[in-house]
């Protein structure tokens, strides 16, 4: 969960180094670091670093923005790290013993000792590489200084092809503007770039790999709006559209609705995934991709929700249905992704980048699959239930409050969206708990310390009565048009916007969270 830009070329190496940061910062963003003839690394975020970074650099570049997995957030465990005559960079994480005279705390700085204590060519070292656990590497040797080494393995690397030029980057967004020409390396690729070429590796051999182009519609640009947040709640209005237009193919229509399928989702992911079954009926069983291990029994289909494509604890469960022959039908917003590679069926997002680590655009788009799955899509309506849930008013609510999102049946996931928005945002517990749970246990919470957004429904009258009683404060979610759950979701997106705001905390970049989540 950390993001990697690495460049050789011609072009002012500052410049190169502020766009492509800025651009995978959302991948982490407790320490920034970079090697480009001299190693600067802070604890921090990438603009701040971005002020005190020397301007004499020289070429190559290898950047990184951290999410701390070994290692507290501290300088020292900032990358890049350098063992001897080994300089590295990398996104993952591996189990390795500690070798003498490290400087820090990481499982990174370990394999650039592992790397260093390797004999051989530096080739022939990634080819014998055999860690245990997740990487992406970018790997500057001294000896080599006209090249760049990379190896992968579960987390993304893709290289960008310019015109005498080359990247390395976790994220196609770091390198667009310069290029729009990317392969998408696989796992156990490993070789080097320099200014004119790449070579590609596995097992030995020298592979090809296709040479795709980016479409640059799906640019991801803040416009007027203050934060990528605010902007992406707005855009569920502007590309409705174009959502409503991506194709689920016709055998995907059979295959959900005439078997058994297990879905495996994380976050909010999962949520859509719940709110998909509650609103089809079809016979869905819902899993956090993390636990799907422990309980699956061999599906002949498995469904994943995954915006990003790349979430971890998503694509291992994927590979390890897929190894029981399970035919993989994905949701994902990325098509180049590891997940859409692995996929027999995709049914695409098509809303562009979402910047800001809370899902909301992509989440509005999943559970739209869900309802044209149904064949239920009125645009007009659809329109005027974002609408609805833009213009209620959101209060702002005491940080100390016992906060609980209520719903009942189809509201119940939606109330998960909520309650999930808000503590990833506002940094407040909050639970979303099904209407008629709370009597089982919760309700001994709800008294005047309680503030409860329920979400009204026919059957769920009696439950809010029972939490009146008791004294909690509680806002009730009374939109009554026919895709009511699009403007409860839509002013949960605003509530936890707003309150994260008003408390003076980034919305795009939520402490201790990454847009893609591609550790364990
Ligand atoms: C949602 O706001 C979160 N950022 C998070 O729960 C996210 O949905 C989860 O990590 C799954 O991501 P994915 O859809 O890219 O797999």
């Amino acid at each position: 969960m950390c993001g990697i830009l690495v460049y050789i070329g011609d072009r002012d190496p500052y410049e190169v180094i502020c766009n492509g940061l800025k651009a995978v910062e959302y991948r982490g963003y407790d320490s920034v670091g970079v090697y480009a003839g001299k190693i600067f690394k802070k604890v921090g975020d990438v603009d701040s670093f971005l002020k005190n970074l020397d301007r004499n650099l020289s070429m190559p570049i290898i950047a990184h923005t951290r999410w701390a997995t070994h290692g507290k957030v501290e300088d020292k465990n900032a990358h890049p790290h350098e063992y001897g005559d080994v300089i590295l960079v990398h996104n993952g994480t591996v189990d390795l013993p500690p070798f003498p005279n490290l400087k820090s705390d990481t499982d990174s700085e370990r394999i650039a000792a592992y790397l260093d204590n390797m004999e051989g060519s530096f080739l022939d070292r990634l080819k014998n590489l055999n860690l245990n656990g997740t990487y992406a590497l970018v790997i500057f040797y001294k000896k080599d200084k006209d090249k760049l080494y990379f190896a992968k393995k579960d987390t993304p690397l893709i290289i960008g092809i310019g015109n005498n030029e080359m990247f390395l980057s976790s994220d196609i967004a770091a390198f667009i503007d310069y290029t729009t020409k990317y392969i998408r390396l696989e796992d156990g690729d490993y070789g080097y770039i320099t200014k004119n070429e790449y070579k590609i590796y596995n097992k030995g051999m020298e592979v090809k790999r296709e040479i795709k182009e980016y479409d640059k519609k799906q640019d991801a640009k803040k416009g007027n709006f203050p934060h990528f947040m605010l902007k992406e709640i707005h855009d569920q209005l502007e590309l409705l559209p174009e959502i409503i237009s991506q194709k689920i193919p016709e055998d995907v229509f059979d295959i959900l609705k005439n078997n058994r399928i297990d879905v495996i989702a994380a976050g909010s992911s999962y949520n859509a995934g719940l709110f998909i079954k509650y609103l089809t009926n079809y016979d869905l069983s819902v899993y956090i991709s993390s636990e799907y291990s422990y309980l699956m029994r061999n599906p002949e289909y498995l469904l994943a929700i995954s915006q990003s494509g790349e979430t971890l604890d998503t694509i291992k469960a994927v590979k390890l249905a897929k190894s029981k022959g399970a035919k993989i039908i994905s949701i994902t917003n990325y098509l180049g992704s590891t997940l859409a590679s692995l996929s027999d069926f995709i049914i695409p997002l098509g809303v562009g980048i979402e910047k800001g680590v809370a899902a909301t655009k992509t989440f509005f788009s999943t559970i739209l699959v869900g309802y044209k799955l149904i064949n239920k899509i009125n645009i007009e309506k659809i329109r005027a239930a974002i609408l609805e849930g833009m213009n209620k008013n959101v209060e702002v609510i005491d940080q100390d409050s016992k906060i609980f999102f209520l719903g009942k049946g189809i509201n119940y996931p939606i109330a998960l969206e909520g309650a999930l928005k808000f503590k990833e945002l506002v940094y407040c517990h909050a639970e979303g708990l099904p209407a008629g749970e709370m009597k089982h246990g919760p309700l001994s919470l709800f008294d005047k310390q309680a503030y409860v957004l329920f979400i009204k429904s026919e059957d769920s009258i009696y439950n809010y009565e029972e939490i009146k009683a008791r004294g909690a404060r509680v806002n009730l979610i009374d939109f009554s048009n026919e895709y009511s759950q699009i403007s409860t979701l839509v002013y949960f997106q605003r509530l936890a916007y707003h309150n994260a705001v008003y408390r003076n905390q980034d919305p795009d970049k939520p402490r201790f969270l990454a847009k893609s989540v591609t550790v364990e």
